[in-house]
């Protein structure tokens, strides 16, 4: 990515996002990047409701990026009371510049929570400097502002086989999350990501009543999560953004 000004975009709902060049298309959709992330994996999750609740809840994603879904599901976390585990798998850590002009303080309830993210993105980016993106992931914890923790394993999620390697396949260990954000690029772009194998361990992750939640509806996806013992589910995308979207939930009792 090169300098903040030509990537910055301004998507529908007014909020702001990132146009990736390697990838060649941006971080978050570009009909409204914080309408689509609230709509897709907050709420098509169940994540809001539970957090609204003052549930206890633990988050897997697929990508950290921007920390646009950490920051609005921690913001509803705090605002509620309630405790978020958020585990997470990035290769490569955004500029700090370039994640504060994306504004994403004017989408919350407290926009201080900016600040500590953007601390954690320097910290990260201190400690791995020089580190190839295709390393072995190493994971790192950090208390979360409000209580709960964040993990991130950094590093590339998938070996050559498409199966999590080491670091992520702790974070992803069998029934002990409740809600999988994918997030990683579209299929096109980022194939690994969506592979088979590694669909499998996100869908084993989930505990029961636990759902993975994406943008893609795709039919070898929605395949490889019911081969994973998901039901599948298309609902519809959010106004003015994507027609469909992909929710698909582990059956409570199994
Ligand atoms: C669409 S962006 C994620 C946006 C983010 N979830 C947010 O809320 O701001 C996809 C992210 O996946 C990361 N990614 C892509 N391939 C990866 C891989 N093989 N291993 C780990 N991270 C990967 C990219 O570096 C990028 O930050």
């Amino acid at each position: 990515m090169k300098d903040t000004h030509e990537a910055l975009r301004v998507t529908g709902d007014g909020s702001r996002t990132l146009f990736d060049e390697a990838a060649g298309q941006t971080l978050h959709s570009e009909h409204g990047a914080v309408a689509e992330a609230r709509h897709v994996y907050l709420e098509g999750s169940g994540v809001a409701m539970q957090l609204a609740q003052g549930e206890v809840v633990t988050v897997f994603e697929v990508g950290l990026g921007a920390g646009l879904n950490l920051l609005l599901t921690l913001d509803l976390a705090v605002r509620h009371g309630a405790t978020l585990h958020y585990r997470a798998v990035e290769r490569a850590w955004l500029d700090p510049s370039e994640v504060a002009a994306l504004g994403w303080g004017a989408h919350l309830h407290d926009p201080s929570l900016v600040a500590w993210f953007l601390a954690f993105l320097e910290e990260m980016r201190s400690v791995t400097v020089g580190w190839e993106p295709s390393r072995e992931p190493v994971a790192w914890t950090r208390e979360l502002p409000g209580g709960g923790t964040l993990t991130v394993a950094y590093g590339d999620a998938v070996d050559e086989a498409g199966l999590p390697r080491g670091a992520v396949r702790d974070l992803l260990a069998p029934a002990s999350v409740d809600a999988v954000y994918h997030d990683a690029f579209s299929p096109a772009a980022n194939p690994r990501l969506w592979e088979a194998g590694f669909l499998r361990a996100c869908a084993g992750a989930l505990r029961p009543g636990g759902a993975w939640s994406s943008y893609s509806v795709a039919g070898f996806v929605r395949r490889a999560l019911d081969d994973a013992g998901l039901e599948v589910e298309k609902r519809p995308g959010p106004p003015g953004g994507k027609r469909e979207v992909l929710v698909a939930r582990r059956p409570a009792g199994r």
